[in-house]
């Protein structure tokens, strides 16, 4: 089976076995997207309004905003695989509950698995956290994380597109930060 195919069977059984609470409300599920052999793998929290109506990820101004900075470092959206934590829009958009994160989590770390990316980038505090409690992204962003986890071992964890699109200091850390991918992700190829 190619890893695209093992992603759609990931997708079409949670899809149809996630007990998250937000299916209730959400117009559909958004399961991950993108080229299942990239080197990276990114993210976010959950899917906003256009993701929830579209049935998939980052395809909002988040996601415009994304592809502006990949276009930055001469990449494109094809090049990169992009995820969630929660994988239905919480109503309003408000932040996940811990529970709804729990429910998806399975899904993600499935996704993952099949992707198994050099590195892999969170954008934001909640995707962190999903992972590194402890951190804060405050701290963090822009600096690789490196331990041994279930999902990885080599860690970035970026300023939320969406938190950053209107505020113009976090914007300018965050678009600073990304130009960092083209060359952590060469010092890991120089080194695995
Ligand atoms: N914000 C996210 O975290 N995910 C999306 O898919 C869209 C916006």
């Amino acid at each position: 089976m190619t890893k695209q195919e093992k992603l759609e069977k990931v997708h079409e059984k949670w899809l149809k076995k996630c007990k998250c609470q937000l299916k209730e409300e959400a117009t559909q599920g958004v399961p991950g997207h993108g080229n299942p052999d990239s080197e990276i793998i990114f993210i976010g929290e959950a899917p906003g309004k256009e993701e929830d109506l579209q049935g998939k990820p980052f395809v909002g101004a988040a996601g415009k905003f994304l592809n502006e900075m990949l276009e930055d470092i001469k990449m494109k959206r094809e090049d990169i695989y992009i995820t969630n934590v929660v994988k239905y829009r919480p109503p309003n958009n408000r932040d996940p509950l811990p529970e709804e994160k729990e429910s998806c989590v399975e899904w993600l770390e499935e996704e993952i698995k099949i992707i198994n990316p050099k590195l892999i980038v969170f954008l934001g505090r909640h995707s962190l956290q999903n992972f590194f409690p402890n951190e804060k992204i405050s701290e963090v962003h822009g600096k690789i994380l490196k331990k041994k986890t279930k999902i990885g071992d080599t860690f970035l964890a970026l300023y939320h597109p969406a938190a950053a699109l209107y505020n113009g200091s976090m914007r300018e850390v965050l678009i600073e930060d990304f130009k960092k991918l083209p060359r952590v992700l060469e010092k890991i190829n120089s080194t695995k």
